[in-house]
């Protein structure tokens, strides 16, 4: 049995009672239209909506919503209210605002079993990433910021259920335990137990497949893995092989390269040079690369880059490789796919990837919106054995550091717990 240090639904009573439910509905997109390509997260969030509004309360839902790849994260939530109330077979109202006199008013005359979505909470600046990283304030700071002055004093409860965001320290995701009864969802429940139970004993060799777009994550956790002897192998796909290409002086050619620079992506060769020198019989990278040569797929080896068209894939070789690994690993965590998989001459490293872990006979666990959504589209879900709404966030507890929403959660324990109604 594991020992709880946060609150969970069943420590209050909703009935009648105003709650704020933070989760993490942010989705995989279509890149041109905008419209979510993969429901994964919403399902994922639909048990501790449900619990909250069986159990009375008047429930009013926060989240955010990126974009594919860039964080412009100007996309409505409109969408999802639609979707949230097919799935629930009940309304979900929607109001595009998210803490002004609009929405507070809206708030106000919600009745018992009602549900509210408010807008993307990434509209508000103090809710988007380079805030966090730049102005860095604690969560009681947070308390003044204009999202949770406002929306706070309208509540009973507080629950968090977004663990995919647990890496954020944002106010919506820290700052609200400070002035508000607060529990875990069903969700994060699940998310934290599973993981802590999977890492305890991880079977040996543990292997890491880090592929996507969304490299930072990848980098943040590698030196530690490995200096920390967590990892036995890193495989690496997506862009953040194309980064240790780069470090090892190779020229990938313009298109690839501009791919890279355009996205500010060159301040992790550095860091990569060092990983390649001291960690080489560990960190692995690909032996070739695909791309789309008039409509078709090309392979051709890192001897013969660079080439004047972008990159789009791993080659044949290098899945061989990976492959005789994966195989006879006993654990393996999966974040980021292998390549441009959502056009088919991407799609082929992705799904003999998938392919291959999906009969491996170590446990696997993946996580990350286009991770799974990828899962999904190339490879047969039910063959993995724990799949995490998490990318960031798994990849970071995984590597063992302090996730802010986990630490917040262990402080609103301490504050509020004398008021569960299991003591
Ligand atoms: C995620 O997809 O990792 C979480 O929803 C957090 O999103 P973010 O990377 O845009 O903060």
């Amino acid at each position: 049995m594991l020992r709880r240090d946060y609150l969970t639904l069943d420590d209050f009573n909703y009935q009648g009672k105003r709650v704020l439910l933070r989760v993490d509905i942010n989705s995989p997109l279509e890149p041109r239209t905008k419209k979510i390509v993969n429901e994964n997260r919403i399902d994922r969030s639909l048990s501790t909506i449900k619990e909250l509004t069986d159990k009375g309360a008047k429930l009013v839902i926060i989240a955010h919503q990126g974009d594919t790849l860039d964080y412009q994260n100007l996309i409505s939530l409109k969408e999802h209210a639609e979707i949230l109330s097919q799935k629930l077979a009940k309304p979900v109202h929607f109001i595009d605002d998210v803490a002004g006199p609009a929405a507070r008013e809206k708030i106000k005359k919600l009745k018992t079993g009602e549900i509210l979505l408010l807008d993307n909470l990434r509209f508000l600046t103090e809710e988007v990433s380079t805030f966090e990283n730049e102005v860095k304030l604690t969560p009681k700071e947070m308390t003044k910021t204009y999202l949770v002055r406002n929306l706070a004093p309208l509540f009973d409860y507080y629950v968090n259920d977004a663990f995919a965001a647990a890496h954020r320290s944002s106010p919506s995701m820290v700052a609200f335990q400070e002035l508000l009864p607060s529990a875990a969802g069903l969700l994060y429940h699940k998310e934290v137990s599973t993981l802590i139970r999977v890492l305890k004993n991880p079977a040996r060799p543990c292997v890491f497949l880090l592929g996507g777009a969304k490299i930072s994550d990848a980098f943040g956790m590698m030196k530690k893995v490995l200096a920390e002897g967590s990892a036995d192998y890193i495989l690496t796909t997506g862009v953040t092989a194309l980064i240790m290409h780069i470090a090892l002086g190779k020229k990938l050619g313009s298109p690839t390269e501009k791919f890279i620079n355009d996205r500010g992506l060159e301040r992790f060769i550095e860091p990569a040079k060092g990983y390649l020198e001291d960690y080489s019989d560990k960190l692995l990278y690909p032996l070739d690369f695909a791309v789309n040569n008039k409509g078709k797929r090309k392979e051709l080896t890192s001897d013969e880059l660079p080439v004047e068209e972008q990159l789009i894939d791993i080659g044949s070789r290098t899945i061989e490789r990976y492959r005789k690994i994966l195989e006879k690993a006993g654990i393996i965590f999966v974040n980021g796919p292998a390549g441009i998989y959502e056009e088919e001459t991407g799609a082929y490293g992705t799904r003999e990837l998938w392919r291959i872990i999906g009969s491996a006979k170590g446990y696997s666990v993946i996580g990350g919106g286009d991770t799974i959504a990828s899962a999904e589209r190339l490879g047969d879900l039910s063959r993995i054995d724990y799949v995490c709404t998490g990318g960031g966030a798994l990849i970071r507890f995984l590597s063992g550091m302090r996730l802010p929403l986990v630490e917040a959660m262990k402080r609103a324990y301490k504050r509020w717990s004398f008021l569960s109604r299991r003591l």
